[in-house]
């Protein structure tokens, strides 16, 4: 097929051909990864600049990754030792970058739309590492693979997504992918974090959230917010925890069919029961690994196949 995009802004703008797409190259980077490679050099003599104005451990690490298998010059800008800090703005900040030597950003901002924004003016690609409460692409695609390798079929899948879909741009990219691809997706949580008009994503809304996981086939907890929680949308983590998490009770009801995921970070003991992040049915730690074979996918597919304008 042929790929016709400059950027990676979110899964909105991506055929389900794209996402095939970058699923099969992920996929066969996934196979790379466990037979524990040196690295390539399929993207020698490129730069990537990883720009992180919020906090990141997942995906920050894996582009970095990413782009180091892939043999690119990775470097990483951190806001706190930059001229960020005396007041620069983010324009000027990255015009001052783009007079330098870069192939690629990539970018995560609290405000919905920069990574548009800067594609808009600036010469290199740009991919979104999440921005606001829009959109988190690669999240999205490294959850689709971690489905696809533990043997789903998308046309006859039904996920929950549960918790705080008000704030998550993961939740958003990931129905947005599932539905592309025939899947069914649910919404459920805390009425307060389920925004009015959540429908018009696709998904059906479902209360209460234990009916929503009876009748889904993965299970997919989003992290509580804690940064974004200044309203006060429920009364403690020990009621998000009992009327709103999933505990091991209720997956023993279910069997073992059930999959459980979850972006990361985990607040254990509340959004899901402590024991079981490392359950057989969990898909956490392989979320992770499909996060670095993703990354290196679209790195790969941007640089080398990616239009220039
Ligand atoms: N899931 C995710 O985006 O994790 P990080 O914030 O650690 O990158």
């Amino acid at each position: 097929m042929m790929w016709k995009h400059k950027h990676l802004l979110g899964m909105e703008s991506l055929s389900r051909e794209d996402i095939g797409y970058l699923l099969e190259k992920g996929n066969a980077y996934r196979d790379y990864l466990e037979r524990s490679p040196k690295g390539e050099n399929v993207l020698q003599g490129y730069f990537l600049i990883n720009m992180f104005f919020e906090s990141s451990t997942r995906t920050r690490v894996s582009f970095e990754m990413a782009g180091k298998l892939l043999g690119m010059e990775v470097i990483n800008f951190t806001t706190d030792a930059s001229s960020v800090q005396k007041g620069e703005s983010l324009r000027d900040t990255v015009r001052t970058l783009s007079r330098m030597k870069v192939d690629a950003m990539v970018v995560r901002h609290r405000s919905s739309g920069i990574p548009f924004y800067l594609s808009q003016f600036l010469p290199f690609h740009i991919i979104n590492a999440g921005d606001g409460i829009r959109e988190h692409p690669t999240q999205a695609l490294l959850d689709l693979l971690a489905m696809q390798r533990s043997g789903v079929d998308f046309s006859h899948l039904t996920v929950a997504i549960i918790g705080d879909i008000l704030h998550s741009r993961v939740a958003r990219s990931l129905s947005i992918g599932l539905q592309k691809l025939g899947s069914t997706v649910i919404f459920s949580g805390p009425p307060t974090l389920i925004p009015r008009g959540v429908e018009v994503l696709g998904g059906e809304v479902i209360y209460p959230v234990e009916e929503a996981m009876e009748r889904a086939d993965i299970i997919y907890l989003l992290r509580i917010q804690k940064e974004r929680q200044e309203a006060g949308y429920f009364p403690s983590g020990q009621e998000y925890a009992r009327y709103f998490g999933l505990n091991s009770n209720a997956m023993d009801r279910w069997g073992k069919n059930k999959k459980i995921m979850h972006p990361g970070p985990v607040n254990r003991g509340m959004e899901i029961a402590s024991c079981l992040v490392e359950d057989e049915r969990s898909l956490i730690e392989e979320q992770v690994s499909c996060g670095l074979a993703v990354r290196m996918a679209v790195l790969e597919t941007l640089l080398q196949e990616g239009k220039e304008s």
